[in-house]
């Protein structure tokens, strides 16, 4: 098995396919655990692990703190609302005073992008990105790149479309990464307002009609659209946009293959990007995603901590 020497997690744009497949096999090694009585195995017990969460988070947050947990590491969770950041404290300070504390991991989630991966240029715990502004994402897509192959039993030739506001999305940019590396088809349909400027440098098909985008796809992964950016004029109205972009029963039966696959990342508008019975319906895995999400976290924490104490080794 190919072997992990990264002290960090901060994009799938840097790794490789074997690094993507060996956080792959790690989880679905780990996925058992948390279908035990007693979810827990004392693998990272001593392990210091911090959440810094500078954007709210349901799904990411827990999904962490419970992977964390059942691999018997300690937790501390810092609230930025309580933080001395409040007071005028720089982030390099604050991740510096924490560090101070001897803490192994740290994981960042912050509205600007690139912040993970300064932070790990000058920090001796693991950083593991957790959502860094319109940059990645890329547990998430780790996550959901492990529920395609659950499910598929494989990524390679699969058409997988993604359908939303691509310009503002982590998601969909480590997707796209992680997608490709392991040799799928993406497809990325949206408004062309809600289109990055630069997609056609990326390794993907560009689409602004629904019809198409959906057309001949294994697997659809719908992102959330971002209310906030109707203020900028991005698209005419939330209606506007449900009828032309939102996935409904009907669009699924007039242009997508009869067994596609249908995901989102969360946090879902429904009735907007997706309607209630295409959610809740039986082509969806998004619960699924949720719960894999652990496993592939475990995967994540125990792989770079890991690698965090193969580089001390060699350094004493
Ligand atoms: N998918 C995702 O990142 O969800 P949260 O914002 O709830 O963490």
């Amino acid at each position: 098995m190919e072997e992990w020497t990264r002290k960090d997690l901060l994009g799938l744009q840097e790794l490789d396919s074997k690094e993507i497949e060996l956080i792959l096999q790690t989880a679905a090694s780990f996925k058992e655990i948390s279908t035990r009585a007693v979810k827990k195995v004392p693998t990272l017990r001593g392990k210091t692990i911090v959440l810094f969460f500078f954007e709210p988070s349901t799904r990411t947050r827990s999904s962490f703190e419970l992977a964390a947990k059942r691999l018997s590491a300690d937790t501390l969770s810092i609230a930025t609302s309580s933080s001395a950041i409040q007071k005028g404290e720089t982030l390099k300070d604050t991740f510096k005073n924490i560090e101070a504390m001897q803490v192994d991991c740290i994981i960042i989630r912050h509205s600007s992008s690139g912040v993970a991966h300064v932070l790990a240029k000058c920090m001796g715990p693991s950083i593991i990105n957790a959502g860094d502004g319109c940059h990645e994402h890329p547990t998430q897509a780790l996550l959901d790149i492990f529920t395609i192959k659950e499910k598929k039993g494989h990524i390679k030739g699969l058409n997988v479309s993604i359908i939303g506001d691509i310009s503002h999305s982590r998601v969909a940019r480590s997707n796209i990464w992680g997608l490709t590396k392991l040799g799928a088809n993406v497809t990325v349909c949206g408004p062309k307002t809600l289109l990055p400027k630069d997609i056609e440098k990326m390794p993907v098909k560009v689409t602004t009609d629904l019809a198409e985008g959906m057309k001949g796809a294994d697997v659809i992964n719908v992102l959330r659209i971002q209310k906030e950016r109707q203020k900028a004029g991005l698209f005419p109205s939330l209606r506007e946009y449900a009828m032309r972009f939102g996935v409904t029963t009907e669009k699924l039966k007039n242009y997508a293959k009869e067994d596609v696959m249908i995901m989102h990342p969360g946090p879902m508008n429904r009735g907007i990007e997706i309607t209630p019975d295409v959610a809740d319906g039986k082509y969806s895995v998004i619960l699924e995603q949720v719960t894999n999400g652990i496993a592939v976290r475990m995967a994540v924490l125990y792989l770079v901590l890991q690698a965090g104490d193969d580089e001390q080794q060699e350094q004493q």
